[in-house]
């Protein structure tokens, strides 16, 4: 299969094991969605997936390829990026130099001019922002500026953890809609979780829900917004 796949994933930190088999696939060209309640593993799922944190059993597969053990760097190489929680960019930079640093894994500065270029026609909203300083961005323009960066060497997968947490809603909405058009001009293959789920899965082809550590529900993004034991659980009713 083409896309990403984690299969049957133990993972934890120390004595404490976190995940307890968790499975989860998005093909390529797929908008897959991890939602769950706080502390279930889910960002602890991302990581494995990209190789911040080893799996202790189970593997991870690229395009059918098992990858389990590839470094995040390699992981980079080969297609994957990851744009973590917190909207981190770095603050002292400009927007700029923010492009700049993801386009590090490219082989010169020509590269990373022409990658500013196309990501600068991809992410209209940062065009005007090239030389402010990223950490006087506001909370949406910085999750943009996180999804671009990670953008930049055009991976065909993008794992996502919380990018709406702390957003107003209509910065959501344009992350959201950013999400949609990368997704459907160059079919990147988008791997979001979120505590906060309506949006995340309204947009999403299929979702999973992650709780205690294993995925416990899998449907169609609309099918778990209308699914009962779902929206009791895991939608606030
Ligand atoms: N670096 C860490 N060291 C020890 N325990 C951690 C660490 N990160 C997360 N945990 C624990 O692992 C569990 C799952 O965390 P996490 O994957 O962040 O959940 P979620 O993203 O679903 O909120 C939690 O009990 C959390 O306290
Ligand atoms: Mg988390």
């Amino acid at each position: 299969m083409n896309g990403i796949e984690g299969r049957d994933i133990y993972a934890g930190y120390g004595k404490i094991e976190v995940l307890h088999g968790a499975s989860i696939r998005a093909g390529q060209g797929e908008i897959v969605c991890i939602i769950g309640p706080n502390g279930s593993g889910k960002s602890t799922l991302l990581k494995s997936l990209f190789g911040l944190i080893m799996p202790r059993k189970g593997a991870v597969l690229f395009d059918g390829r098992e990858v389990t053990h590839l470094t995040p760097e390699e992981k980079v190489r080969s297609g994957i990026a990851f744009v973590p929680q917190g909207r981190n960019v770095f603050a002292s930079l400009t927007v700029r130099e923010n492009l700049e640093m993801g386009g590090t894994p490219l082989d010169n500065e020509r590269e990373v001019r022409q990658a500013i270029d196309e990501v600068l026609e991809a992410y209209p909203l940062l065009k005007d922002k090239l030389r402010d300083q990223a950490g006087n961005l506001s909370g949406g323009e910085k999750q943009l500026l996180a999804l671009a960066r990670a953008d930049m060497i055009q991976p065909k997968v993008i794992l996502m953890d919380e990018p709406s947490i702390g957003l107003a809603p209509r910065m959501i909405e344009e992350v959201y809609e950013q999400i949609l058009t990368i997704n459907a001009k160059r079919g990147v293959t988008f791997l979001i979780v979120e505590q906060n789920a309506r949006k995340a899965l309204s947009t999403a082809h299929r979702g999973y829900v992650l709780d205690l550590g294993v995925t416990c529900i899998e449907d169609t993004g609309a099918g778990l917004i209308d699914n009962e034991q779902v929206k009791k659980l895991y939608l606030g009713g």
